[in-house]
């Protein structure tokens, strides 16, 4: 005899995490007529939409293209991310009569601010249908071949065909951040590649804060530093613990613990000849003097107190001029390590991609199991490429979930 279950519910798809991907998944499941049931176990939806951008999300970028992301597949997001571009997203946007701005490279940011996404993902959600269910938490996840079995710890039982994971990344703990993803893969016998920080500050040693950064925490300039396969030109900023900016933190993706980052201070001038011709005209003026000309006035003092001898430029020799130009185009610096998970942006790693459909986002061993934003192993740069892979990937499960 069968007995009835009246705590029961069941679903066709029931999405873990209302953050970005989760939002637009929901919504793209939900408008295909599917039962959504969106469960997060935050208090509200799109925490991190809301911090991002310092308020404003920088909610895309123009110039998304595979190679702006990390993986140890390098092609797996290409499907995904053609498949759901900036420009659907902005269709998206007009919809909602929501405007935008491009701030540099590409990065648009919203004009009425990071609220507003979140209300507009919302409102899709909500048109779609989709059940929305907060400060819920699984405790037991079973499949019997068919279907998903949840257990909330809030005593409820759901059942669903589809289940999708959009629990993020575990960057910036005290959000509620986490590595639930990667549990849950587990659990299916999915491989995983550990998460680790990444868009994070760099921390230096004690002595080199006290020694040749000491007073510079503030300072910013325009630099291009590379360190492995990363290449970035953009602004670097001293901080009390290290060096961030989003110079700095574009290359922390590319970085490892032990290895130095080469800073070009003077990118795209040629040192050598500029320190020569100088020399030329202006024998008597001090090095430092000439560095504060192009570099800012505290980094040009601090150098020249503690990397290059401090002279008339008439006084130097070419092969110290020589290798004082080397180091403003390739000064070799090996951070202590970074701030970690505590400020980091994004993480890099995740679920392995080779163990999901780039389609679908679906995993290949378990059908009906999808997983989704930064949960998988792609990880953007900074400037809107991490919400454009949890967009795409979520629409992308949406479609077939
Ligand atoms: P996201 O983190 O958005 O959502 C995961 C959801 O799952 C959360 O709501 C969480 O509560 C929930 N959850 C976790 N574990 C769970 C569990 N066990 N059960 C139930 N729910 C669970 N990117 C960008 O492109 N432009 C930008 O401007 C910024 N700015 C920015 C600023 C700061 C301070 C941070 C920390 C990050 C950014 N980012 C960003 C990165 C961006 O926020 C990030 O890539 C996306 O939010 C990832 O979207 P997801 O949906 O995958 O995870």
């Amino acid at each position: 005899m069968q007995t009835l279950n009246h705590n029961l519910a069941t679903y066709d798809v029931v999405i873990l995490g209302a953050g970005a991907a989760g939002l637009l998944c929901a919504a793209t499941a939900g408008q295909r007529g599917r039962r959504v049931l969106l469960l997060d176990k935050a208090d509200k939806i799109g925490k991190k939409i809301l911090i991002s951008g310092g308020g404003r999300c920088n909610f895309t970028n123009l110039h998304v293209n595979p190679a702006a992301y990390l993986s140890q597949n390098p092609h797996f997001c290409k499907s995904a991310l053609a498949r759901y571009t900036p420009q659907d997203f902005l269709n998206l946007m007009r919809k909602h009569d929501l405007s935008w701005h491009e701030k540099t490279l590409g990065q648009l940011f919203c004009d009425q601010k990071a609220p507003a996404i979140v209300e507009m993902l919302w409102e899709e959600c909500r048109d779609a249908g989709v059940n929305l269910q907060l400060n819920t938490e699984i405790d037991t996840l079973v499949h019997d071949g068919e279907h998903f079995h949840l257990h909330t710890m809030q005593g409820q039982q759901i059942r669903t065909q589809s289940l999708v994971i959009a629990t993020g990344g575990p960057s910036i703990p005290r959000m509620g951040s986490s590595d639930s993803g990667i549990r849950i893969a587990k659990q299916f016998g999915l491989k995983n590649i550990p998460f680790t920080p990444a868009l994070v500050p760099f921390t230096l040693t004690q002595t080199m804060l006290e020694g040749l950064f000491a007073g510079l925490a503030g300072v910013s300039t325009p630099i291009a530093v590379s360190c492995g396969e990363g290449y970035f030109r953009e602004q670097m900023l001293f901080t009390h613990r290290g060096l961030s900016g989003p110079a700095m933190l574009q290359i922390s993706s590319y970085w490892q613990q032990g290895q130095a980052v080469h800073i070009d201070l003077l990118p795209g001038q040629d040192a050598l000849a500029w320190l020569q011709t100088l020399q030329k005209q202006r024998p008597k003026a001090e090095l430092k003097t000439v560095l504060a000309d192009v570099l800012p006035n505290r980094l040009a003092q601090r150098l020249c107190e503690t990397l290059f001898p401090n002279r008339p430029l008439g006084q130097y020799g070419d092969k110290l001029l020589q290798s004082i130009a080397t180091q403003l185009h390739n000064w070799e610096l090996t951070p202590a390590g970074t701030e970690g998970m505590r400020t980091a942006e994004v993480s890099l790693g995740g679920v392995d991609t080779r163990e999901l459909s780039s389609k679908t986002l679906e995993a290949r061993k378990v059908a009906g199991l999808y997983f989704i934003g930064e949960t998988v192993d792609v990880t953007g740069w900074l400037g809107g490429y991490n919400f454009q892979w949890a967009w795409a990937s979520g629409w992308c499960a949406g479609q077939v979930a």
